[in-house]
This record gives structure tokens, C-alpha cells and sequence, in this order.
């Protein structure tokens, strides 16, 4: 039986066929133009001439239903064959309501938030007629110079599966032909946080067991949860662009991990073969993509221009561009466009009602990603009246750098700065008082001063203090990861003044915390954390939630430790707990870092119990059980994540010092004591080996329950 694609696709010409792997800006819907430099030189016009003769799949970073419903009219109505569009944007951490940088909400450890969050995004999303996203980004970042990580889940690869998996499926729900099913994109395919130096776009010198066992898994997962599309990053891997790729993009992809879906390139990073010197030319560039096994192209405009006249002349194989449109066309059948091409486009808004929810959900998870690094004299929480409370800082009453990069379409109508959710919070306003005391870079004409008076009025200070959201995002990698100067002198002015300080930091990649505010007696990590940002804060500071993130990056002692990470391999000279010399670390510090993955504070003091095993004996095929009992302290109810790591004291292949298994965040009563066990496998001991083989080797590991990478008694397991 002929199905409707092989139908379709006995219809098209070879120009029709390339026009359905076109994907391009959206010229007709509401546009961010700052983010697309290239988009500015097309119009709307020539985008709907475009759509008409068939030479359009899929536009992106429109959104409105109105627009969207008369572009696809043009497509379904205008063009010969009346295929509809399927119209995408990178909708990356929530749409109208902003929920935490994906960086900060993989702080909370609990995936299933995530994929919440997720679900939510796509309710707006969808509604504003958009039915793809591209997200999420699942790239293991272990160097923090690097601005993107502020996308992704940190420096693990177990995070990184586990949100990633949870995000698409959150995005994508149980069924994609759903008018709330948003098409979710995992990228950037692959090793991209890899880049040297965290250099966005820089090359990636990588060893191949480096990029198996800690770049590809995420990606697996992604595919393993049903993506529906893969986006190629824009760097090389050790010589080769990515985006022409074959063992990567075919061999790995479709032969062993059995993808379906389609494979989109970065923004021109096709083209971009040529400025690599990958390539001779576009067409030369096109060739190379297309044939590795590229089957979009974004924004560039190359296949359009090439593909058609490379099939004609017999270098790129009809089959070949058959599987690509055959590919594109299943994922419009998948996501119900072939039946229906008005597919959330025709929705009502998102209620009132169901704003309100995402609103709490919004909160929610913005305080639970929110890390406590120390709390030095229980200065928090603080009490909500009968004391004088200093805000002080250029985040205070700030409201533009609440969102964190990549929001294109957050209502900032909507937002809740500093100052609102304090000024909520509080029973008396009369004790506050707010002082900028410098700007995000900029000093100001007598701040400091003003600060420091504040300072010494108050009982307290709470210092909103970090990096301005542009910071972090596409191509903005630093070389000093910490607070911008005047910042710094901000606080270490004000720590001066000798009145207890909270510093609040805002920021999207770990910071090598200094001075005032790494001395601060109390500092909370608050990432970028979206609408809610006021209130969740709030919350925290006043206790009405206990904080329970934990670091999904290093903060390390300073930068020039970068590239730090808590699974780094063990060296031959190990750092001695005492400083000696000929050791593996700096002349001026140890190489650990100053708050380890992990690593997190509640209000209330966890103790975890031994770590045990029901054997001490893993048989290949069978399972461990490790548990600990972990016990709550204190008199308040706290979460806590409980970790799961193991070490392999003896391999074919140096290993790392600790590795993540496994987590589980759980909730203590005051007094409460709870069994937390984890099954230990033999998969989760694998690891590729120097014949670029996965497996397990025989020998004893460390085991340990803890709450961080570097605390806890570790006990052995061994494996058969
Ligand atoms: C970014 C991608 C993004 C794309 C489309 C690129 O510059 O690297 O993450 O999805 O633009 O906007």
C-alpha cells in the first residue's frame, strides 16, 4: 500500500523535496531580531514568496496565532502541493512564564520538576502556535568559562541524561499529535561544551573515550525518550565539523542508536564548513553536510541553493534526499500537521487559570534551585519583623536580568524583582531600605558610600550581587569567571561595615567566589531563576521553604582552575589533605574546589549513617543494594539529595576520583530517619576501554552514600 508520503513525495520536484528541508526566520510574526543577524537581511515578503513556491519546511522564532494561521494558509492554500509548515523557536526555559535557567533547575535534582516545567512551556508555547522548540540543551560543560552552560545540566553526565530525557518528554508529552505537544530538539549534537579554553565555537580536541562516556550518553538518552529532532553543534571534534559528520550523524545516530527523527544544523552552521576550511566552497560545504548526514538546514539558505543542482548532476543520490524528505515529512505526520496543518494554531488562549498554576510552578521550582553554600551562625532564615534589613546591591529593584539568556517571548509584565517578592514578604516595609549601590558594571557617584551607611543602620544585609544576564548565553565566554569589579568592591565594602551579610548571587555558570562575598555569613546561589525570582528568593530568606538545591557545577577557588571537574581522573600525585610540594596542585591553591559538586545546605543538619551493602560481591547480571540511613537532626522537615557515587581503584583505564550513579531527593521530618538505598549494576560501572569498548571490569569499587562529591566513608563492592 502506498502510504500519503510516498504519495506526496511521487509528486514533488527536486526543488519541492529541498524546500521541505529549508527551514528559515519566521520574517512575518513578531521577531527578535538582535538573536538573527542574518534573518534581517530577508523580509516578509520574500518569506511568503518563498513558502508559495514550496521552497519552505519549517520557519522559526515567530510566534502568535493569527500570523501563524495565515502562513499556513499560504503553504496549504498557495503552494502546488499544500504542504504544511511546521513552525519552530527556541522556547528554552518557559514561554510567557519564565521558569530558572536550565543550569539553576537541574540544581533542584529532581527531573521530574523539569519535566513539569517543560510541560508547561509547551502548554504556552503551543498556544502562541508554535509546535516545535529547540531544547533542550544537554551539553556537559566542565569548563565554566564557557557562557553556555547556563542552557544546560552542569558538568555531569548523569544529570544530563536524566533532564535531558525529562525535558523532552516534558515538552513532547505522552503523544505528539497532541495540540499541547511541543516537538522538542536536543542540541548541540554534540561536545560542544567541550570547546577549548570555553571558547564558544572553538575547537574540540577531545579523546574519543571522553566524548563516549561523557558527551554522547545525554544524547542517547534524549533519543531513548523519543526526541524528535537533533541539532549539530557549530564546533569541530578533533578536526571534523560536526555538522559533516558522517560517523556522528548516520553511523552513530541511525545505525546503532536507531534515531528517526530529523537533524537540523546550527544556525549556517553548515555553511560555516567553509569558514572552517572544511570546505571549498557552499556548494562544496552542502555536499559534505547533506552526504554526512545532515538533513535541515538552518536559516543559511545553502540547500536551497545547492541541493537541487548537486542531485541533477548525480553527486548527491536521489535516495539520499528522499530519506531526508521522508524524514521531515514523517515528523509532520507524527506531530498531526498532515492532518490537521491549523494544529494548535487555533487554540483558545492559555486561561487565566492555568497562568496562575504555571505561576506556582514557577515559584516552586525557582526556590528549589536555589543552592545554600554555607550559613554561617544560622543567620538565616531571617526573621520577618523587628529587624532593619540593608538590600543592597545593583539586583535589588533590578528587573532586567530576571529572565536569564535565551528567553525570546517572557512577559515581563509578569516578573517579580528583589524588592517585590521582599517587600510581599515582609510584615513591616518600614525596616527596609534599598540601596543600588553600584550598577551591573558601573560605579555610581557616591553608591559606596551610601552602601556602606545603609550597612551600618541595619541588622542585616542582604547583598544581590553576580553577573549580568548577557554574561552567559550564546557567545559570551569570560576569561575571569567573577563578579564584575565594582561589584566586588561593593561587597567588600559593605562586608567591612561589619553587620552580618547574606549575599544573594545571581549568576549563570559557577563563579569563583572572592572577598565580601565569599566571606559572607551566609551566600545563596540564585542562578537566573525566572517570573518568580522575588518571591522564591523571599521564601528562602524568611524560611518559608528550606532550600535544598545542590551544585550541578564545581565553584572553584578560582579561575584559572578552569576546566574543573568533580570526575576528574585520578593523577599520579594525588593532592595530600596537608600542602606539599610535587603534589597536583597550584602554587596558590589546592586543586579541589571551594564548594564541590553536590554541595548544598538546608535549615536543619542531616547525618547519614555508614554506607552498606547486602553483598560485597556484584555478579555480572545482578545487583548490589546500598543503602544508608540518613538522619534528620534538626526539628523542621528538610529535603535532601542523596548521592550515589562509586570509584574503580583499579582499571585498564585511568578513572576517575568519584563518579555520580545515582540520586534521590527526599523529604525528613524533624527527628525523622529514613533507609535510602540505591541497586547497584554492572552497566553503572562501565566505562569505554583503550579497544573503544564499553564494559565493566572485574575488580573492587569505592561506594559511597553522601551528600556531596566529597564527603562520606566510601565501603567496596566487588564485581565479579
Ligand atoms: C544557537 C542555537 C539556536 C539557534 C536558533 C543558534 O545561534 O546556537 O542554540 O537554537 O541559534 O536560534
Amino acid at each position: 500500500m502506498t502510504s500519503r508520503i510516498d504519495a506526496l513525495m511521487a509528486q514533488m520536484t527536486i526543488e519541492e523535496k529541498v524546500g521541505q528541508l529549508n527551514v528559515t526566520a519566521d520574517m512575518v510574526r513578531p521577531f527578535v531580531p538582535d538573536i538573527n543577524p542574518v534573518a534581517n537581511e530577508q523580509n516578509a515578503g520574500q518569506v511568503l514568496e518563498l513558502i508559495r513556491q514550496g521552497k519552505v519546511g519549517a520557519l522559526f522564532n515567530g510566534k502568535g496565532r493569527q500570523g501563524a494561521v495565515a502562513l499556513q494558509r499560504v503553504a496549504v492554500e498557495e503552494s502546488r502541493l499544500g504542504i504544511p509548515l511546521i513552525l519552530a523557536a527556541d522556547v528554552i526555559h518557559g514561554m510567557g512564564t519564565v521558569f530558572p535557567i536550565p543550569l539553576g533547575e537541574t540544581a533542584t535534582f529532581e527531573p521530574d520538576l523539569a519535566r513539569r516545567t517543560a510541560r508547561a512551556t509547551a502548554v504556552e508555547a503551543t498556544a502562541a502556535a508554535i509546535h516545535w522548540t529547540f531544547a533542550p540543551a544537554i551539553d556537559v560543560t566542565r569548563d565554566q568559562r564557557w557562557s553556555r552552560g547556563a542552557e544546560g545540566t552542569g558538568e555531569d553526565t548523569l544529570l544530563a541524561c536524566r533532564f535531558g530525557a525529562a525535558r523532552v518528554q516534558g515538552f513532547q508529552g505522552d503523544d505528539l499529535r497532541r495540540e499541547d505537544a511541543l516537538l522538542a530538539t536536543a542540541k548541540h549534537y554534540v561536545a560542544y561544551g567541550a570547546c577549548l579554553a570555553g571558547l564558544d565555537y572553538n575547537t574540540v580536541d577531545i579523546a574519543p573515550q571522553t566524548l563516549q562516556d561523557v558527551h554522547l550518553p545525554p544524547f542517547k538518552a534524549a533519543v531513548d525518550a523519543g526526541v524528535g529532532s537533533i541539532m549539530t553543534a557549530f564546533n569541530d571534534i578533533n578536526g571534523v565539523p560536526v555538522s559533516a559528520n558522517k560517523p556522528l550523524l548516520t553511523d552513530l545516530l541511525r545505525g546503532a542508536w536507531r534515531f528517526d527523527g530529523v537533524t537540523i544544523s546550527d544556525y549556517t552552521s553548515e555553511m560555516e564548513l567553509v569558514a572552517h576550511g572544511y570546505a571549498e566552497d557552499m556548494q562544496d560545504a552542502v555536499l559534505k553536510a547533506f552526504m554526512a548526514g545532515l538533513d535541515l538546514s538552518l536559516q543559511s539558505g545553502l540547500y536551497l541553493q545547492h541541493l537541487p543542482s548537486l542531485v541533477r548532476d548525480g553527486r548527491v543520490p536521489m535516495w539520499r534526499l528522499d530519506q531526508a524528505v521522508r524524514r521531515m515529512l514523517e515528523l509532520k505526520e507524527r506531530t498531526g500537521l498532515l492532518d490537521n496543518p491549523y494544529r494548535s494554531l487555533e487554540m483558545d488562549d492559555v486561561s487565566d487559570a492555568c497562568l496562575a498554576r504555571h505561576e506556582e510552578l514557577a515559584r516552586e521550582s525557582a526556590r528549589r534551585s536555589i543552592v545554600m553554600l554555607k550559613n554561617a551562625g544560622d543567620v538565616l532564615p531571617l526573621a520577618r519583623t523587628g529587624q532593619r534589613i540593608a538590600l543592597i546591591g545593583p539586583f535589588a529593584r533590578d528587573r532586567d536580568n530576571i529572565e536569564g539568556c535565551w528567553t525570546l517571548f517572557g512577559d515581563a509584565d509578569r516578573y517579580v524583582s528583589l524588592e517585590e517578592g521582599l517587600r510581599d514578604a515582609l510584615g513591616d516595609i518600614t525596616q527596609l531600605e534599598i540601596v543600588d549601590g553600584c550598577g551591573m558594571e558601573d560605579a555610581i557617584d557616591g553608591g559606596l558610600a551610601l552602601a556602606v551607611q545603609a550597612a551600618q543602620r541595619a541588622d542585616v544585609v542582604i547583598l544581590a550581587v553576580g553577573e549580568p544576564q548577557r554574561y552567559s548565553g550564546e557567545a559570551q565566554s569570560r576569561i575571569e569567571i567573577v563578579l564584575p569589579a565594582v561589584q566586588q568592591q561593593l561587597a567588600d565594602a559593605v562586608a567591612a561595615a561589619g553587620t552580618p551579610v547574606v549575599a544573594l548571587v545571581r549568576n549563570g555558570r559557577a563563579l569563583a567566589l572572592q572577598g565580601g562575598v565569599r566571606d559572607a555569613d551566609a551566600v545563596l546561589i540564585t542562578w537566573f531563576l525566572g517570573s518568580q525570582t522575588g518571591h522564591a528568593i523571599a521564601d528562602v530568606l524568611f524560611g518559608d521553604y528550606s532550600p535544598s538545591g545542590r551544585l550541578p557545577v564545581s565553584f572553584p577557588h578560582a579561575s584559572g582552575q578552569q576546566p574543573y571537574y568533580y570526575n576528574h581522573p585520578r593523577t599520579g600525585r594525588p593532592e595530600l589533605p596537608e600542602m606539599k610540594e610535587f603534589k597536583t596542585r597550584w602554587r596558590e591553591i589546592p586543586h579541589e574546589a571551594l564548594y564541590p559538586f553536590g554541595h548544598g545546605l538546608g535549615y536543619g543538619k542531616v547525618d547519614y549513617g555508614p554506607t552498606q551493602v547486602d553483598s560485597a560481591v556484584l555478579r555480572r547480571g545482578e545487583s548490589v543494594r546500598v543503602s544508608a540511613r540518613v538522619r534528620n537532626l534538626g526539628q523542621r522537615s528538610v529535603e535532601e539529595v542523596v548521592q550515589l557515587y562509586i570509584h574503580d581503584r583499579v582499571a585498564s583505564r585511568v578513572r576517575p576520583v568519584r563518579e555520580l550513579k545515582g540520586f534521590d531527593k527526599i523529604t525528613l521530618a524533624g527527628g525523622e530517619s529514613l533507609d535510602v538505598a540505591f541497586l547497584l549494576n554492572e552497566s553503572m560501572l562501565e566505562f569505554t576501554g583503550v579497544d573503544g569498548i564499553r564494559r565493566a571490569e572485574g575488580g573492587t569499587f569505592d561506594v559511597w552514600i553522601a551528600p556531596s562529591c566529597t564527603t562520606g566513608e566510601a565501603t567496596q563492592v566487588t564485581l565479579d
